[in-house]
């Protein structure tokens, strides 16, 4: 089967069994079938770069539902199931007025692969409105619930990348959101970055709404769309380094930005750091970086995943030598699976 269709990246490569998921009940089918092998999850694939062929069964999560219970004091708990597209789920509790997840707005990809990078944007992470995840192990076939703390977030992290890689199929998930028609309190989280900035152009009063406007705005204008031009969003983790280290580097470049981890620790920009060394806009081939956003690299069209993985040594070799600094990739690289 191609896979082409099925990454953001627009990679062409294949995979040797594919098995579509479309109803919950065909989770524990696909378990059981291929217990005690490994498999291949795909969700929305915009997270991952494809080096080379799959020869682990695929199995394609593509199911859909959405539920609400109410809790106490308007927090709402809403399931989605995992096939469930990201922002589709955020403009679903923004026409129904359940805020907490608006700054999330047009991420890419899927419910169900949500938790494993702990999405986050514009000051909120996944972990803030999680409540906890269904799973099948997929050992044992036994279905159950993960809490917050089992989940073990971290920035652009998680349990599901460490001690449980490969472990779980994860189901669904469970977010804690406030229905702004019981609580109308709700503080809108205006903070970060330009978001100020662009509800105020918008005008108006800022609601979910607008801030979720004010998110695609400016995603729009420095976010390549997948559906013009391959790419996996953010392809490096933004590094997080020691103050010292940080205050030695901002004396030489005293531009350099940063956002505050703890009393120890800054996280740089990986995207300046890229820009810094002039790989905004360059191109090897169709394998290149972002013209408005050197954190992103792209596909121009006929990209290989070797391709796009030798721009981007290029560019962690020149980051480490220009700053000292070595920055990972964010985007899962799939290869010999
Ligand atoms: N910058 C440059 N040149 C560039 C890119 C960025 O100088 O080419 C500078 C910007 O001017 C700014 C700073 O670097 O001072 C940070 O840039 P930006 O606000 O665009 O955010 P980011 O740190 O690059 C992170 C996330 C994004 C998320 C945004 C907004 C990571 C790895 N990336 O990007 O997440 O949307 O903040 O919250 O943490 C993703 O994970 O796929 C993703 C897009």
């Amino acid at each position: 089967v191609a896979l082409k269709e099925f990454n953001t990246f627009g990679i062409s490569a294949f995979a040797k069994a594919y098995t579509p998921i479309n109803i919950p009940a065909q989770f524990k089918e696909a378990a059981s079938y291929y217990k005690g092998e490994q498999v291949f999850l795909l969700g929305g694939g915009s997270n991952m770069l494809l080096i080379d062929d799959i020869s682990r069964p695929v199995l394609h999560v593509l199911t859909k539902g959405i539920e609400t219970q109410a809790a106490q004091n308007g927090e709402i708990h809403i399931t989605a199931q995992a096939g469930e597209n990201w922002h589709e789920f955020v403009l679903y509790c923004i026409k129904n007025n359940y805020a907490g997840i608006e700054n999330l707005s047009l991420i890419p990809g899927n419910i169900g692969t949500s938790p494993i990078q702990n999405i986050g944007a514009y000051g909120v992470e996944l972990k803030d409105v999680f409540n906890s995840c269904t799973v099948i192990d997929l050992q044992t076939l036994e279905e159950k619930s993960l809490s917050l703390e089992e989940c073990n977030f971290g920035y652009r992290d998680s349990v599901f990348k460490k001690e449980a890689a490969g472990k779980y199929i994860i189901t669904s998930v469970t977010f804690k959101l406030q229905d702004l028609s019981i609580n109308p309190d709700y503080k809108l989280k205006t903070s970060y970055g330009a978001i100020q900035e662009e509800l105020d152009r918008l005008g108006g009063e800022p609601d979910i709404a607008l801030v979720s406007q004010a998110v695609i705005n400016i995603r729009t204008s420095k976010l390549p769309d997948p559906k013009i031009i391959g790419n996996s969003g953010s392809f490096f983790k933004n590094p997080i380094i020691k103050r010292d280290r940080y205050d030695e580097l901002v004396r030489l470049h005293p531009h350099m930005p940063s956002y505050n981890v703890d009393d120890d620790h800054v996280k740089v920009p990986a995207g300046w750091l890229i820009d810094q060394c002039g790989f905004k806009g360059y191109r090897k081939g169709d394998a290149g970086v972002h013209d408005k956003q050197a954190l992103v690299l792209v596909n121009h069209g006929k990209a290989t995943g070797k391709e796009i993985i030798s721009l981007s040594r290029e560019i962690q070799e020149k980051v480490n030598s220009r700053f000292g600094i070595s920055i990972d990739t964010e985007v899962n690289l799939i290869e010999n699976m």
